[in-house]
């Protein structure tokens, strides 16, 4: 026998069992971003790689070891899937000039790759929902974010998850503070780990963000960045708090708070849960006043945040978030020429008025299509024989309830069933 091709590694499948649960979670998103302000965007899949390297960051996981990066063999473009959204949104922006027009509420979605370690709730191909507001300075904005999360949870049914905020200051604060970081691990440089002794000089910030065990110690003693913060950004913390503390968002600061994306500044942010073991992160963002410019733009201030769609799912479902099928409303059955003929047109009309109608393909007796129509999930099988056709009418069965067999005509038939 041939073999079966699979899928590939950490890439999954979303199959009819849970796309119900995908179609509520995105309609629900629409709603809530159409209902904040927000815009969608649609962006590409695949971006040039420059676009990642510059401003993710060179020396970050993703851009060292992460990227799905390919030459184009058809130009020599050095292209990447796409393995984050913010990028592309700015470069969008800035491509079509949206800027010009004021500043820009965004929102996008859709599949982000990583080449990770798969796990439960770390796949390769992963999806999104990216907000981005570009061109607005005040920690409002940054609270909006959060305050929209807390919003969406409740709609979404989702509870037991904690808010973590923090601080990266300035530019300035933190080159004074990586010096002092330095200065310190220096000091400890025995009890460093491979890869803390790798990022000592290029990003020692991430050593912090380090999960062994070992480390914790030397983590714990480190200088906090919050302690080197400038006056504007401890002031623009402040007020973000103050907003949270005004909109009943229960937060803790998280002085440690890393992200392992290069272009933050100021506040950053994530959203976790216990409920989900290792990869308990639904959601993360923070404000990015440097990246308009770096990719290539006149400087304009920005902050934004991504969902994870596939741990949000599953933590919904954790906290027992119900979301029924949607079954059709009848399943026609059907036998006879004049019969078939007439079933065709039954379904036409019946959809028309907004039912949902599942027309009974192949042969089969009579009572092996109403196995079908009742393994369907419908709520009633229409019958149709030669009988009804030649009268225009239908037989409508009630399959998920003791109750008689009615027959009327097809153009009465659609207000019945809606009552029914
Ligand atoms: P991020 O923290 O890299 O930020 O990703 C955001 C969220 O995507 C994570 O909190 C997590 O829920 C989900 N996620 C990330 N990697 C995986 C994976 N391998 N499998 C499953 N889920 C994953 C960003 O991507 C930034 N662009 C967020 C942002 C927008 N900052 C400002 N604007």
């Amino acid at each position: 026998m041939t073999r079966l091709i699979q899928a590939v590694r950490g890439m999954n499948d979303i199959l009819p069992e849970q796309a119900h649960h995908w179609e509520f979670f995105e309609q629900t998103v629409r709603e809530w971003m159409a209902a904040c302000g927000y815009r969608s965007i649609r962006l590409p899949i695949v971006e040039q790689t420059d676009l990642f390297v510059r401003s993710i960051g060179a020396v970050t996981d993703i851009v060292e070891k992460e990227m799905y990066t390919f030459l184009d063999h058809l130009n020599g473009d050095s292209l990447t899937l796409r393995p984050e959204g913010t990028a592309s949104c700015v470069r969008a922006a800035l491509e079509h000039n949206l800027l010009y027009a004021g500043p820009q509420r965004l929102y996008y979605s859709g599949p982000m790759f990583r080449h990770e370690r798969p796990q439960k709730g770390r796949y390769r191909q992963f999806h999104q929902v990216g907000v981005e507001a570009l061109g607005y300075t005040g920690p409002d904005i940054d609270a909006e974010h959060i305050v929209m999360c807390a919003g969406l949870w409740d709609k979404l049914g989702i509870a037991d998850v904690r808010l973590e905020i923090g601080t990266l200051g300035s530019v300035e604060s933190r080159t004074l503070h990586r010096a002092r970081l330095i200065h310190y691990l220096q000091q400890h440089l025995g009890k460093l780990d491979d890869d803390a002794h790798r990022r000592l000089h290029s990003n020692p910030l991430r050593i912090l963000d380090s999960k062994n065990p070992g480390m914790q110690q030397i983590i714990d003693g480190a200088p906090r960045l919050l302690d080197d913060l400038d006056e504007d950004s401890l002031k623009h913390f402040e007020e973000l708090q103050r907003v949270l503390r005004n909109q009943g968002i229960a937060f803790e600061i998280n002085p440690r708070l890393v992200r392992g994306l290069d272009y933050y500044n100021r506040t950053v942010f994530e959203w976790i849960t216990d409920r989900l073991g290792a990869q308990g992160t639904v959601c993360a963002g923070g404000r990015y006043d440097g990246l308009v410019e770096q990719i290539g733009g006149k400087p304009a201030p920005a902050c934004g945040f991504a969902m994870g769609v596939e741990r949000l799912l599953a933590l919904m479902l954790e906290c027992g978030k119900d979301i029924p099928h949607a079954v059709a409303d009848v399943y026609v059955v059907h036998q006879g020429e004049a019969a078939t003929g007439f079933a065709w047109e039954a379904v036409r009309h019946l959809r028309a008025e907004g039912l949902k109608a599942i027309l009974h393909c192949g042969d089969g007796s009579f009572k092996a299509q109403m196995k079908k129509a009742d393994a369907s999930g419908a709520r009633f099988a229409v019958i149709i024989g030669d009988d009804e056709a030649h009268a225009a009418e239908i037989s409508i069965k009630p399959l998920r309830e003791a109750a008689e067999q009615v027959r009327v005509g097809l153009a009465e038939a659609a207000d019945l069933l809606k009552q029914i």
